[in-house]
């Protein structure tokens, strides 16, 4: 199964991501493109990064009724993105319906996986909220398996979470993973983290780094040493 290091492309602007793929001129990567640098940028960006060569994880998060998903999504199919998201709490219908919308007309289609809770929810507001009275353990894994029966790829998840996601959903489902840290970096806003290393080993399929990289001194240098944790190469 494919494993890879994702770089999550968290700037503002075209310009501050451009700069900084310079350093990566000869490479070709794989980037995470979220809702700030779409909302600011529209398609033409990663229309831009994709005719540089890198392969895109549109990180756009898509939530509503099935038909609006599935027509968003074969809008973002012609963007030629190679990885896309909803949030699992649309249902299993939406998610099918998302399926769909990607699979349209080809065979060729970006992995679609699913954000099960979102980290940033604690225990607290998914009982006085979301009046989920399930633990948090229990509510991500039924998630990810509503999300394996719908057909979907994976689910983005805590490397903490990985191996029992696979345990649940089996190994072909894919572990996308946030929350990565190098053993002497800064942990940021981040509180559940592990290394690369740690994440190879839990299980994690991808990871997704943002900060560590983009905002290192030398962010070709601690790509590298990404890999070379993770992949071990
Ligand atoms: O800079 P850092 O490595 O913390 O970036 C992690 C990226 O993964 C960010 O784009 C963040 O929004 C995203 N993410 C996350 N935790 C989740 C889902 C997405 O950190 N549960």
């Amino acid at each position: 199964m494919a494993k890879d290091v994702i770089i999550a492309c968290d700037f503002p602007g075209r310009e501050e991501t451009l700069g900084f793929l310079e350093d990566f001129k000869d490479e070709k990567l794989f980037l995470k493109i979220g809702m700030e640098l779409f909302y600011s940028q529209g398609p033409d960006i990663v229309r831009e990064i994709k005719d540089m060569g890198h392969r895109i994880f549109l990180d756009l998060k898509l939530h509503d009724i099935p038909n609006t998903v599935k027509s968003a999504m074969k809008v973002l199919k012609g963007l030629s993105v190679d990885m896309v998201n909803v949030h699992a709490a649309g249902t299993s219908e939406m998610m099918k319906a998302a399926l769909e919308g990607l699979s349209e007309g080809t065979e060729e289609r970006p992995l679609l996986i699913a954000v099960t809770q979102l980290t940033s929810t604690g225990k607290e507001s998914l009982m006085s909220e979301l009046l989920i009275n399930s633990s948090m353990e229990e509510t991500v894994m039924h998630y990810a398996l509503n999300a394996r029966n719908s057909g979907l790829d994976g689910v983005v998840c805590s490397p903490l979470e990985a191996k029992d996601v696979h345990k649940v959903c089996g190994d072909d489902f894919l572990t996308v993973t946030p929350g990565i840290r190098f053993k002497d970096s800064s942990a940021d806003d981040q509180k559940r983290i592990m290394t690369p290393e740690m994440a190879s080993k839990a299980g994690s399929d991808y990871i997704v780094v943002g900060r560590p990289v983009t905002r290192a001194d030398d962010p070709k240098e601690a790509y590298r040493r990404c890999r070379k944790e993770f992949l071990g190469e």
